[in-house]
């Protein structure tokens, strides 16, 4: 069996342990996936933040088929396909007013590349060719590419990979367990991180920065939720000073937060937004990056001829404009970029349920978002994280391991008997591993 197993390089994986005791799953239906071996997981991940409908969806199975059987490809540059004009402005139509403009890409990771070169490239465009810096946010994460790495605030994906990005600095963040433990919903310390801010222009001059990317809710280091008052004073700062302000919606788009965006949910809107995942569903990968009208005008006002000298190969690709029409149907019609709002307070309750059990130092929720925090383990940073994950996965659910977090997003169509289950397992994974 190992030897079948090393050709396959696997991202973000121990591979060598993985080889020794591979998870591997086959099939997917609804709320639950099967493993290799016939076991049935629940979904407590949505796949990776991004199958926001459940698994298998005939209306988005049928439409990918049929697109692929009509037209396989179009190459996008200086031609394009009415599906493509149609999903951007379906997806404009539900985004926060004032975002009017859609760039298609094919991953998070390559939103945010486009979303920065964007940002730099606006201001040049503007005779501010001066606001080159990038300002991201410690604990942040925004893709594994050269921007979205130096921009991003997870030691382990940047400190290998020698000084990416020049320019970059980092808000810090904004999780502070000693006054926020077992918040539900937004944290009420900390609106003065976003002060930070102003201690960067300060130090960097106004005139050199070209925007601040954050996540609303940052995800991939274990659910760290906004407090009250930040993301509007961030805002309010990037304004003052000119200052693009990027939102990495990749895993708060599309209804995760209660409403079709965090932006919404927050009452905070930005000039940028990058969006991913369940713009299809998952079902096949796509990106965009939202503009407001004043950055798509600067372009527009330029010179005749190519405008933005950007994109890929398969930008707007048929099958994923496809499925991502199928798939804002498929939303639409089931109430589901609102239905996490609807099921929160039950989500919350059961969550919080677990406090108590030994090693939980935290618990956080917003929409049908959750983390679980623990303390370390004797045996390391991350090794307790892991444990509950494996010990979740032996006994019937699918949940991500994020350091020492547990971190949970299920399918917007998640019902109370899910919800039961998955809490009912962590709840044992997390005694078994104390
Ligand atoms: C906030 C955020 N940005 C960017 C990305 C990168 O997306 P992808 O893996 O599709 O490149 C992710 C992935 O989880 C993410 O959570």
């Amino acid at each position: 069996m190992a030897g079948e197993l090393d050709a396959y390089w696997m991202p973000f994986t121990a591979n060598r342990q993985f080889r020794q005791a591979p998870r591997m799953l086959a099939r997917a239906s609804g709320m639950s996936y099967w493993t290799a071996d016939g076991r049935e997981l629940v979904d407590g991940t949505a796949g990776l933040w991004c199958v926001n409908a459940g698994h298998g969806r005939p209306e988005i199975v049928a439409a990918i088929a049929q697109q692929a059987a009509e037209m396989d490809y179009a190459p996008p540059f200086q031609i394009g396909h009415p599906k493509a004009f149609e999903l951007a402005r379906r997806v404009v139509d539900l985004a926060p007013d004032g975002l009017d403009h859609v760039f298609f890409t094919n991953s998070g990771s390559e939103s945010v590349e486009t979303a920065l070169k964007i940002a730099i490239a606006y201001h040049r465009a503007r005779g501010e060719g001066s606001r080159v810096r990038l300002i991201g946010r410690e604990r942040g994460y925004h893709g594994v590419n050269f921007g979205g790495t130096a921009v991003g605030g997870m030691v382990a994906n940047r400190k290998v990979f020698g000084a990416l990005v020049a320019g970059v600095d980092h808000l810090r963040h904004t999780h502070d367990l000693s006054r926020n433990a077992f918040t539900r919903g937004q944290p009420e310390h900390g609106a003065e991180l976003a002060d930070e801010l102003e201690r960067l222009v300060a130090l960097h001059d106004a005139s050199t920065i070209a925007a601040v990317i954050v996540e609303p809710m940052a995800g991939s280091t274990g659910v760290l939720l906004p407090p009250k008052g930040y993301l509007q004073r961030l805002r309010e700062i990037c304004s003052k000073h000119g200052i693009l302000l990027i939102f990495d919606e990749v895993i708060t788009g599309f209804g995760r937060l209660g409403t079709p965006f965090a932006a919404q949910h927050y009452g905070v809107t930005p000039d940028l937004m990058t969006v991913a995942k369940g713009i299809t569903n998952g079902g096949v990968p796509m990106g965009a990056v939202l503009a407001s009208e004043a950055i798509h005008q600067a372009f527009m006002n330029g010179p005749d001829g190519v405008e933005l000298f950007h994109g890929y190969t398969y930008s707007a690709h048929p099958l994923a404009c496809a499925a991502g029409l199928a798939t804002l149907d498929v939303y639409a019609k089931e109430g589901l970029l609102t239905r996490a709002a609807e099921v929160a307070p039950y989500w919350e309750e059961a969550l919080h349920s677990l406090k108590g059990l030994p090693g939980v130092i935290d618990i956080r929720n917003t929409g049908l978002v959750g983390a679980i925090e623990f303390a370390p383990s004797a045996a390391g940073p991350g090794k307790r994280g892991f444990a509950v994950f494996q010990g979740c996965w032996d006994r019937g659910a699918l949940v991500r391991a994020a350091g020492d977090n547990i971190a949970l997003s299920p399918p917007l169509i998640i019902e109370r008997q899910h919800i039961d289950r998955l809490v009912g397992i962590l709840g044992e994974a997390i005694k078994a591993t104390a």
